[in-house]
């Protein structure tokens, strides 16, 4: 007997190819061969993701929602309508990171034991009437509150390494997320996801730390533990926590900067061939520089990122905290000897330090504080970024998918921040150049021959920017930021790069982070190796302006100063746009 010939099939590719230039046609991004790959993606399901059953337990409002984004989300790359272009990650494959070829701890990042199979939605959220768990400063620490964070952390490393509650793996996460372990679920797009950089910074790390902190309240059996943070802002918090350098403590760890140690203060510009500065110019240096990063940041862009959705060129830009003092205190906490500032200094063995989570704690604390600031400070509300999601193991080891939305208010993770005196909020900048001598400094800079763009910053760099508007009504003020773009930043993503950005300054006498010229750092930490980083950086400049009485000026001086990675960036160019607040 003949086998029946399989008619089913073939109608269906034929149907299929018929349909390809119609939709062509119809959607002028798409193209014939993003087509086929888009089948063929859909057909291949890698072995390991049929042995963990994550094909099956994908739910059908889940595959629905790639398929709007597929072939709808792809077409939309510039125009902000209401199809989604949220985050979410193909978990189903994790691939081995980009390393340093130099790499001290050569690791592969992903989980041991994946449990991708099932995954829960997240639904702990405190109820309104129960107790906050209020995360204190180490500073302010009792006995008792610093005995369980050393016991949690104890008792975290002392699981099995291939447990996913264990210190190493959750030391892996972190690694996973930010040198591209995960791919985006994107089927014509094969993006390396990396948390940082972008508008995914705070969310990102609040979610991160949360689940570090409810498995340390598990393991101690305390569901009020509450992670204390090291408030770098603060005078009385300027030094590395002395528990961290006790060496019979669980939050003791080696590989740090040893002249960095307590009673030396933090440099929150810290770069990494910064001089030694005398402990009460540091201090006033870091206030000053907190208060850029927190006031002078009046725009949502400014303070929590730039925004990347489903389609977006990876990595942005990073928002004002997150460039300095996030990037700073890496790396100043980081060895001096080790090829990147391991382990602090480079995100993939960052988190094997217990001090990345102090750190992080304070910048979570950050963003609470920022929100209080006023002056129309307030979260995204773009529902591409409140859609976006993560993946965390929790107490129990279950693996918990969660959404950005959820996270944005830390009252609903059943936290809140102890207050702090905020000694920044009263330490603004000062001016030190006089009218005359920003004006002649123009003057000078203008009769020089122009920068030809792009340009390679291998020395101390000052351009003329235009400025399209001036003397701005006190209401457009109030709404509408001017903000000083540095774009096209270009450099190989194995480069630790650090350069200031001064405005109206004078190349020969620069001044200092107390100092209003001075008006914010770009820096990027070792982040893979082998290929090529564009990003950009903004800084909102309209009190800048303001304090200077530059407002009536055609145009700016800024000046760019190479720290570190001399020669090994580009900029493409550097202009003024308004964002509104
Ligand atoms: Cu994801 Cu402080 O790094």
């Amino acid at each position: 007997m003949t086998t029946p010939a399989k008619p089913l099939p073939l109608f269906f590719a034929l149907i299929i190819i018929l349909l390809i230039p119609l939709i062509s046609l119809l959607y002028n991004h798409f193209s014939v061969f993003t087509a086929i790959k888009f089948i063929c993606r859909q057909t291949y399901k890698p072995p390991h993701a049929k042995e963990n059953g994550l094909v099956k337990s994908s739910s059908e409002k889940d595959k629905s929602r790639l398929w709007r984004k597929t072939f709808i989300g792809f077409k939309n790359i510039d125009d902000s309508s209401s199809i989604s272009r949220s985050i979410s990650l193909n978990i189903s494959e994790c691939f081995p990171v980009e390393l340093p070829s130099d790499a001290i701890t050569p690791t592969h990042c992903c989980p041991s034991k994946p449990s991708f199979s099932k995954f829960l939605d997240f639904k702990d959220f405190a109820s309104p009437s129960a107790k906050l768990r209020v995360r204190k400063p180490f500073h302010l620490l009792d006995e008792e509150d610093i005995a369980k964070f050393e016991k949690g952390i104890a008792l975290m490393k002392a699981l099995p390494d291939d447990d996913p509650r264990s210190f190493i793996q959750q030391a892996k996460v972190h690694c996973a997320y930010c040198n591209g372990a995960y791919h985006l679920s994107h089927p014509f797009q094969d993006t390396k996801f990396d948390i940082h950089r972008s508008w995914f910074f705070f969310p990102f790390h609040r979610w991160y730390i949360y689940f570090f902190e409810r498995i340390l309240g598990n393991l101690i059996g305390d569901p009020n533990f509450a992670l204390p943070f090291w408030s770098w802002d603060s005078i009385e918090g300027m030094q590395m926590p002395t528990y961290f350098t006790n060496l019979n403590s669980s939050l003791y760890h080696k590989l740090r900067h040893q002249k960095h140690l307590p009673p030396h203060v933090v440099d929150l510009n810290y770069a990494s061939n910064s001089n030694y500065v005398p402990s009460h110019k540091q201090v006033s240096y870091n206030l000053a520089t907190m208060y850029k990063q927190m006031v002078l940041a009046s725009t949502t862009e400014l303070f929590m990122g730039s925004p990347f959705r489903l389609g977006d060129n990876p990595r942005p830009g990073p928002g004002s905290v997150e460039a300095a003092p996030h990037n700073t205190v890496h790396t100043w906490v980081g060895g001096a000897e080790t090829p990147h500032h391991e382990d602090m200094g480079t995100f993939y063995t960052a988190a094997r330090d217990p001090i990345f989570y102090g750190h992080h704690s304070n910048l979570d604390r950050m963003w609470a504080i920022w929100k209080t600031l006023g002056e129309g400070r307030r979260d995204y509300s773009d529902q591409d970024w409140l859609d976006s999601e993560f993946f965390f193991y929790d107490e129990n080891a279950n693996f918990v998918r969660v959404k950005v939305r959820d996270c944005i208010d830390t009252k609903n993770l059943g936290y809140v921040y102890q207050d702090v005196d905020l000694a920044w909020l009263r330490t603004p900048p000062t001016s030190r150049k006089s009218k005359l001598l920003r004006q002649t400094k123009k003057a000078q800079v203008r009769s020089w021959k122009p920068r030809k763009f792009p340009l390679v910053l291998d020395s101390i760099t000052s351009v003329i920017v235009k400025r399209q508007k001036k003397l701005r009504s006190k209401e457009e003020k109030e709404e509408v930021e001017e903000v000083l773009v540095i774009e096209g930043i270009e450099f190989g993503s194995d480069k630790f790069v650090k350069f200031d950005i001064h405005v109206d300054d004078d190349e020969d006498r620069l001044s200092n982070p107390d100092e209003t010229e001075f008006v914010g750092s770009f820096v990027n930490l070792y982040h893979g190796h082998g290929h090529k980083i564009s990003t950009s950086f903004k800084v909102g400049i309209s009190k800048v302006l303001e304090n200077f009485e530059a407002e009536e000026d055609d145009d700016l001086l800024v000046t760019l100063v190479p720290k570190v990675g001399k020669g090994d960036v580009i900029i493409r160019s550097i202009k003024i746009e308004f964002i509104p607040k």
